[in-house]
């Protein structure tokens, strides 16, 4: 479903760690390196897309695969690094970059008639995570394979994890309390939660729902930076396993989708009412984004 994009970075095999803390001479573990190189974006589609919102707060310009986005003054330099067919109608964009604060992604809404629809945003600082903003704009793309250069600056990004997230422990994934996890992916990757989802109630019966784990993951060798969501269903096989999916990465090396095996705790979180109680949309209200988030949550259910 999600077309094949190769990515080929003019970057050199250095070791990719967490930032230096110039106080204290140590490493936060917390922190992500994103060191100043230029990669090349190489799609098998040529995408410009413009728009706005009303307000004026959101704007993006994006020329042959790569622009910006512009949230109030806070400007994100990004490149477009997949197109994925979205229903009958849309073709989804996806949207990956950084800035002195954060890294960010997003989705680009575009209907068949090139309107671009909305665009849906999140980033690791929680400034404006999980924005779907209602853009309008035009969308235009062609099938032209495209390749665009995109410089990254060298930034140390600090993500502050949420104070409870699950528990996940498999073979190649691991996500202990208080520490930066680890997940091996076609590399070994630094595991760092930023934010979590509570969409027990989002599933279409009411067991079996889920809790979204959204992550930042951080290559030890080759650097790769990618933001993606692990989802971790109620209702558990007799061989549990975890669903990484919507993978977005500077280089695109990784599958976007994949099933880890792994045990997993989320009794932290409201357990969904059992079938004969209220209504599922009561178990709403334990979480506050939780309105934008379900949606958006579906979405990420939806999509393979
Ligand atoms: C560096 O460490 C000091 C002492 O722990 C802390 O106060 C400061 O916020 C840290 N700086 C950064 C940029 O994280
Ligand atoms: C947006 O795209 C349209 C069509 O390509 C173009 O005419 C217009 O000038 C663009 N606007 C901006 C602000 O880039
Ligand atoms: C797609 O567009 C057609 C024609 O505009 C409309 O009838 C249909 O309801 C749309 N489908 C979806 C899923 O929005
Ligand atoms: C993009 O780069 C790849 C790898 O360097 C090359 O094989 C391909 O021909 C380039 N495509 C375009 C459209 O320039
Ligand atoms: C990833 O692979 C390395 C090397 O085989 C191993 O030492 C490490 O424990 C693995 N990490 C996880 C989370 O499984
Ligand atoms: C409900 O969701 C499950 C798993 O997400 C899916 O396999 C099943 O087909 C869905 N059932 C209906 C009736 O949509
Ligand atoms: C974002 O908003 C648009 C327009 O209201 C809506 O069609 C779309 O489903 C929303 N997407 C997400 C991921 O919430």
């Amino acid at each position: 479903m999600i077309f094949a994009v190769l990515i080929f970075l003019g970057l050199t095999a250095t070791s990719l760690q967490a930032c230096v803390n110039k106080t204290t001479d140590q490493q936060d573990p917390w922190s992500v390196q994103l060191l100043q190189s230029t990669l090349t974006v190489n799609n098998d589609f040529d995408a410009s897309i413009n728009g706005s919102s009303a307000d004026g707060q959101y704007v993006i310009e994006i020329v042959g695969n790569k622009g910006k986005v512009i949230q109030n003054s806070r400007n994100t330099q990004v490149v477009v690094n997949n197109q994925i067919p979205w229903g009958s109608n849309l073709t989804l964009y996806s949207i990956i970059g950084a800035d002195s604060t954060s890294i960010l992604m997003g989705w680009i809404y575009c209907s068949h008639d090139d309107l671009l629809t909305a665009l849906w945003l999140e980033d690791t600082s929680g400034l404006a995570g999980f924005t779907n903003s209602t853009v309008v704009g035009n969308c235009h793309a062609d099938s032209t394979a495209r390749n665009s250069s995109y410089a990254i600056r060298e930034e140390c990004i600090t993500v502050d994890p949420p104070s409870v997230y699950p528990s996940m422990q498999g073979l190649d994934v691991s996500l202990q309390p208080h520490n930066v996890g680890a997940v091996n992916l076609s590399q070994e990757y630094d595991l760092l939660p930023f934010e979590i989802v509570d969409c027990l109630d989002c599933g279409n019966t009411s067991t079996n729902g889920w809790v979204e784990i959204h992550s930042v993951l951080s290559s030890k060798s080759l650097s790769n930076i990618c933001i993606g969501i692990f989802c971790l269903y109620a209702e558990k096989g007799p061989d549990p396993m975890v669903l990484l999916s919507y993978l977005n990465c500077f280089q695109q090396q990784e599958k976007s989708t994949q099933w880890l095996p792994a045990t997993y705790d989320i009794s932290a979180y409201t357990s969904p009412p059992p079938p004969s109680a209220t209504p599922a949309s009561d178990a709403a209200t334990s979480f506050p984004q939780s309105t934008v988030m379900k949606i958006v949550s579906l979405m990420v259910a939806t999509i393979f």
